[in-house]
């Protein structure tokens, strides 16, 4: 008689791995999240999950940037901190500051979506300029680890 597995086969859906690919390929990714009830949002949370799944999961060492949008006034201060800890799990590198919350969103956007709230894009221009600093500085210890092997 033939024993049967009772692991179920886990298929990813099509979609992660063309996204896979490209957050292998990026110098670093800047996750733009909403906040759902002080928490992660479930559809972002999932695509991370099937993503992280994947062989060779593409988040190790990884440099990672967050940014949150609510409508309400914290602008997803708790969420940034669940963020982080999943990306714990998957040995990226978050960075920690300039943090970027943009709460009370409704009234920062215009009609076409453009970010019009100044503050807001002064933080924005910050954190971008600290997290290309940031990436480099990776990609040389990365480069020096190679080195020492
Ligand atoms: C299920 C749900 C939970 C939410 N929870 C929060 C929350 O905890 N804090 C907050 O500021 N806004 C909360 N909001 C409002 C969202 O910040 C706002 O709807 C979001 O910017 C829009 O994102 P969406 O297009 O993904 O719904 C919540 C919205 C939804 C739909």
């Amino acid at each position: 008689m033939r024993s049967r597995s009772t692991t179920p086969t886990i298929r990813p859906p099509l979609v992660s791995r063309p996204a896979c690919r490209r957050i292998r390929k990026a110098d670093g990714l800047i996750v733009v999240s909403p906040e759902y009830n002080y928490g992660l949002p479930g559809g972002l949370k999932n695509a991370i999950d099937w993503l992280s799944r994947l062989e060779n999961q593409p988040f190790k060492d990884k440099p990672i940037a967050i940014q949150s949008a609510t409508g309400g006034p914290l602008g997803g201060s708790r969420v940034q901190y669940q963020w982080r800890q999943v990306f714990v799990f998957l040995d990226a590198h978050v960075m920690t500051r300039p943090e970027v919350f943009a709460g009370l969103a409704q009234n920062k956007f215009d009609d076409k979506l453009e970010l019009m709230d100044q503050p807001t894009i002064d933080f924005v221009k910050m954190q971008l300029a600290a997290f290309e600093k940031y990436m480099r500085e990776k990609l040389a210890c990365s480069f020096t680890a190679v080195v020492q092997l």
